[in-house]
């Protein structure tokens, strides 16, 4: 038999046209093996991710309705991140839907306006100091500048963070932004994790009065009813929130910069067009895709899909940018088309009941993120020339992470 492709670092990050390619060559869904999971399967169709994510009686979520016990991981979790399994992210119906509902409520009160001001405000403030740093150093990274912090800051706000948290959280959760796939980042991770989480307990606790802003106080008021968010379902949320809404709006960012920097073309019509810049970003979540596969889901029962055979509890992938990279789907499927009509048909954002729910968020994130960095910097380009190359991508399973994206002033 065949020696099985690894999941993990067979797909290049930078360039993961060929890997993708290969993969679909060999059927809509294909096996592969992965560090501490060892055989799992990854679709590879826009048709075979779409299936995955939403035949819900086919594909689940939680190992109990796969016939299996136990937690969804490999490997036993330290008490300090186990809640993390009671996030809805974790769950089918009708657990998911429950707590999805509770988040759903809370997002809806939280005020556009204020997640929008403080996007534009944050970014003006970073793009701001990035360009006066860049001018006395002669270059400035753009993950340490901007993408790290803005999507982070603006999450704060959303959650209703004091600034002094929102810096602890971010030294917090260093470890994870700084992983490479090898098991000892994977328990490097779960510490972090359980530091943020004692810290995360320690101040929701404060949020318990008459004051408190943001989602986790919405959570807090909705709390009067008869069906209760226990302690470890409200943690799992807010965590989720974090994790989900931070890292992954931050490789959107670097990827559009990135894609800017190659193309001076593209940033000069931008420039006189902002009018394009939603389109931009709709294309580039397709064509960049900054989470490439999202959490696995398992076989509900024996089954034939896309051509394999599959047992109650096998572990399937969804690739979302092979899904957003299909030929049968998008024309030309590699390249960036700032005109492409289907763009917003992309799978960046997951589909059926997991489907993003930050995902006006982040539009509204990318578009300050990109105006004000245009309108405040015009001059900017790749700072070329230096004893390092200027960008660097990381070999992250499942993101398409930088190490470094280095910019200055023309
Ligand atoms: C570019 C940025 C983002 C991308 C590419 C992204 C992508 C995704 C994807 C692919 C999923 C589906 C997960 C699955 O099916 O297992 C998801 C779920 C989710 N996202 Fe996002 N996301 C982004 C930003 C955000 C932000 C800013 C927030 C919150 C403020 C957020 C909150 C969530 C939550 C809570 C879920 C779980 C939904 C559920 O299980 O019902 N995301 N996201």
């Amino acid at each position: 038999m065949a020696k099985l492709l690894n999941f993990a670092n067979d797909i290049d990050t930078e360039h993961p046209h060929a890997g993708i390619e290969a993969l679909r060559a060999l059927g809509p869904v294909v096996p592969m093996k992965m560090p501490l999971m060892g055989k799992i399967h990854v679709t590879t169709t826009y048709e075979a991710t779409a299936a995955l994510l939403t035949q819900r009686e086919r594909f689940v979520s939680e190992p109990k309705n796969a016939g299996k016990s136990g937690s969804p991981v490999p490997f036993p979790l330290p008490p300090s991140v186990r809640y993390l399994m009671d996030g809805f992210i974790q769950k089918d119906e009708p657990d998911h839907r429950r707590l999805r509902g509770f988040v759903d409520k809370a997002f809806a009160k939280s005020s556009v306006t204020a997640l929008a001001e403080a996007s534009y405000d944050h970014s003006i403030e970073l793009v701001d100091r990035m360009k006066g740093t860049a001018g006395q150093n002669g270059g400035v990274d753009y993950l340490t500048g901007f993408s790290t912090l803005m999507p982070m800051r603006v999450i704060s706000v959303l959650l209703g963070f004091p600034p002094h948290m929102q810096e602890r959280f971010l030294e917090w959760m260093k470890p994870l932004r700084q992983m490479e796939v090898t098991p000892w980042g994977i328990f490097r991770i779960l510490g972090s994790v359980g530091t943020a989480s004692k810290g995360i307990e320690t101040w929701s606790k404060t949020l318990v009065n008459a004051d408190a802003q943001g989602l986790i106080a919405e959570l807090v008021n909705l709390q009067e009813g008869t069906d209760r968010l226990s302690a470890n379902e409200m943690k799992a949320i807010v965590f989720t929130l974090i994790i989900a809404g931070g890292e992954t709006t931050t490789h959107l960012l670097n990827g559009a910069l990135w894609y800017l920097l190659k193309h001076p073309e593209m940033k000069e019509h931008l420039r006189a067009n902002p009018a394009d810049i939603p389109g931009f970003v709709e294309e580039m979540l397709r064509w960049f895709c900054p989470l490439t596969t999202t959490k696995p889901r398992l076989s509900a029962c024996d089954q034939d899909f896309g051509g394999v055979r599959l047992k109650a509890g096998d572990m399937i992938f969804p690739s979302l940018l092979a899904a957003n990279t299909d030929e049968a789907v998008f024309t030309d499927p590699w390249t960036f088309d700032l005109k492409r009509s289907n763009a917003v048909q992309h799978m960046a954002f997951g589909s059926g009941i997991h489907n993003c729910l930050g995902r006006p968020l982040v539009r509204i994130e990318a578009q300050a993120a990109l105006e004000v960095l245009l309108d405040r910097w015009p001059d900017f380009q790749a700072d070329e020339g230096g004893k390092e190359p200027w960008y660097m991508f990381k070999n992250t399973m499942g993101r398409r992470s930088f190490k470094w994206l280095r910019m200055r002033s023309a």
